[in-house]
């Protein structure tokens, strides 16, 4: 009978009728089912990507529109070379992370550089792709003539265990870029970023701390990745700290052409990029290109780049950053840089 009378509850229920024990167990049900499919959901999203399929690698850099510049081999001094020509390089500069601190609007910004050739999509080699060989990774990179540099960014490196040593056996030399943001504020911005994708997602506040308000959750991603000392400790068994240059995210923001000063010197090159190339949006609440590469039009980063943040009480703020305090000190000390998020 209860069997019976759930499935006529069940087709019922659907047209608006409502009856006997099994629709109410059911619809007291519901929530823990809905909070189950949605945690499900986001746990897929969660996890460690996956290499794309080999048809779907990312798009090696679009050709430059602007004029050809002038090559620095040595055979043809000051003669221009035409787009497409030069040789596919491994980056000699990565920006391995974070997650969510600006590393976007830095590659954008450093892309507006006639000495830099940098790939428009994430690669993820040195995290998900690794079994496909430096050869393939090689092939996505753009061309670049002697003495231009190749960058790619992927943020997950910096959380990656194995980055580290995969890199350093592609090239010791190579130089490392790191945007770094308050923990606290990065969190929740990777929060924001799931809460876009996974409506009905629980609080932030549920998800940073165990049992209501215990202990914080180290193992959630987003909080994880706010331990830069951590991570950096791994990277500093196989790199020298001068491989490094940390970019705070904060000053990306407010001052974004000392921010690109420090970066330009950081990669040996001329300081082209400088504050005649931005100006603050208002709207966006964010420095814009006055000029977007090729197009010549003002140019601002995405809608998912600046998205507003949901509110967390500022209970659950204090507490993240009571928790961080200990490790931002620590980063601060191997760094030699204060960020000033404490
Ligand atoms: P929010 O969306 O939380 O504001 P990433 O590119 O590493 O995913 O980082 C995204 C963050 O870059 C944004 O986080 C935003 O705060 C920051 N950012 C820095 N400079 C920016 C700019 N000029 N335009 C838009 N976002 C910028």
């Amino acid at each position: 009978m209860a069997g019976s009378g759930g499935l006529a509850g069940g087709a019922g229920g659907s047209q608006g009728t409502v009856g006997g024990p099994g629709a109410a167990l059911r619809a007291s049900r519901a929530p823990l089912l809905f909070a189950a499919l949605v945690l499900g959901a986001y746990c897929l999203c969660a996890l460690p990507g996956r290499c794309p399929p080999a048809g779907r690698v990312p798009a090696p850099a679009p050709a430059r529109a602007e004029p050809p510049r002038a090559s620095r081999s040595p055979g043809a001094p000051g003669l221009p070379v035409a787009n497409g020509s030069g040789r596919r390089r491994f980056p000699q500069a990565l920006i391995v992370g974070v997650k969510k601190g600006g590393t976007r609007a830095l590659l954008e910004f450093l892309r507006l550089h006639p000495d830099i050739r940098a790939l428009g999509s994430e690669p993820h080699f040195f995290d998900r792709c690794y079994e496909r060989g430096l050869a393939w990774y090689r092939s996505l990179m753009p061309r670049t003539l002697d003495g231009q540099i190749t960058l790619e960014k992927t943020p997950s490196y910096f959380v990656t265990r194995e980055a580290p040593r995969r890199i350093h056996s592609m090239s010791p030399a190579t130089k490392l870029i790191v945007v770094v943001r308050n923990p606290v504020t990065r969190a929740i911005s990777d929060y924001a970023q799931t809460l876009s994708k996974t409506p009905g997602l629980p609080s932030f506040g549920a998800l940073a701390f165990r049992r209501g308000l215990g202990p914080v959750d180290t193992a959630w991603s987003a909080v994880r990745i706010g331990l830069y000392a951590q991570h950096l400790d791994n990277w500093l068994r196989h790199f020298p700290l001068s491989r490094f240059l940390f970019v705070s995210g904060e000053r990306l923001v407010s001052d974004p052409a000392g921010e690109l000063g420090r970066v330009q010197d950081f990669l040996g090159l001329k300081r082209v990029v400088t504050d005649k190339h931005f100006y603050f949006n208002a709207t966006k609440g964010f420095p814009c290109l006055k000029k977007a590469q090729g197009s010549g039009r003002p140019h601002c980063l995405g809608k998912s780049k600046g998205r507003p943040h949901p509110r967390v009480p500022e209970a659950v703020v204090q507490r993240l950053r009571a928790f961080y305090r200990p490790f931002n000190r620590k980063f601060y000390q191997m760094t030699g840089q204060d960020f000033g998020w404490d």
